[in-house]
């Protein structure tokens, strides 16, 4: 049997039946401010802090600086240390779009992944690495392609699809072919803020709890609650429809 990776996220290990499987390609999708990039930032950082296990983050929509902010913003104060000690290496938005070719871009990337001693990865996002293609099917082989060379790495990899404002966007049809895992992270607005909620919708050749789960962002990061667990403000009637 495959060995499970944690998210960092304990309420989302419970609803995975205690991660996702080693070398395998999750998909992470949601509207702007759903908390994507926290749950990359997590990811990699608990990677490193309990698991001894180095990241890499490709961010195609920050740089570094905003990165390690973000992480400092959620309580992981030695985030930074991290960064700078190499067990979590960031190619960011500058370093990524110096190259005006892509496969330049994408070369820095496998240069810095192969014959390195990395488990965890996050692409963040998807969604502009796509920009590079004009033909579909191109697209779809190169994403295939991409995803192989991550697990030949030995690579357990999130890859955030930042999607547009209506839920669910079918547009980008990716999990079709992206197809270990799927996460969806949502939030509908209420008088006080949000309610965010994640949903697991696909996780391969694992027993996952497909319910959609209320989270919070705050110091530590996200938190999944168990609708068991007494997360009293819930009731069935107040869980979004789509
Ligand atoms: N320290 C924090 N405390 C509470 N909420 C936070 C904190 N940091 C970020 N957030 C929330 O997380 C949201 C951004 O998450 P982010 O991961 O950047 O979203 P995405 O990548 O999906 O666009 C912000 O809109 C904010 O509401
Ligand atoms: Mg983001």
């Amino acid at each position: 049997m495959s060995e499970l990776v944690s998210t960092g996220v304990e309420g989302l290990d419970s609803i995975l039946t205690g991660g996702i499987t080693e070398q395998s390609t999750v998909l992470v999708s949601g509207n702007p401010g759903t908390g994507k990039s926290i749950f990359g930032i997590q990811y990699l950082y608990t990677g490193v802090t309990e698991h001894d296990e180095r990241g890499v983050y490709v961010s195609f929509e920050e740089d570094e600086a905003d990165i390690r902010g973000a992480a400092e913003s959620i309580g992981f104060d030695d985030f930074g240390e991290l960064v700078d000690d190499e067990r979590i290496v960031i190619l960011d938005k500058r370093q990524m779009l110096r190259e005006t070719d892509f496969s330049t871009a994408v070369d820095k990337l496998l240069d810095t992944i192969e014959g390195e001693d990395f488990d965890r990865l996050v692409l963040d996002s998807l969604s502009m690495f796509q920009l590079f293609f004009e033909d579909e099917q191109e697209k779809r082989t190169y994403l295939l392609k991409f995803s192989d060379i991550l697990k030949a790495n030995g690579l357990t990899s999130l890859l955030i699809n930042e999607q547009g404002a209506v839920f669910p966007d079918t547009e980008v049809g990716l999990e079709n072919f992206l197809t270990d895992g799927n996460i969806y992270f949502i939030q509908t607005p209420t008088d006080s803020g949000v309610n965010r909620y994640v949903w697991v919708a696909k996780m391969r050749k694992q027993d996952i709890d497909t319910d959609i789960f209320p989270m919070e962002i705050g110091q530590g990061g996200i938190t999944v609650h168990e609708r068991a667990g007494g997360f009293s403000m819930m009731s069935r009637s107040d869980e979004p429809s789509f």
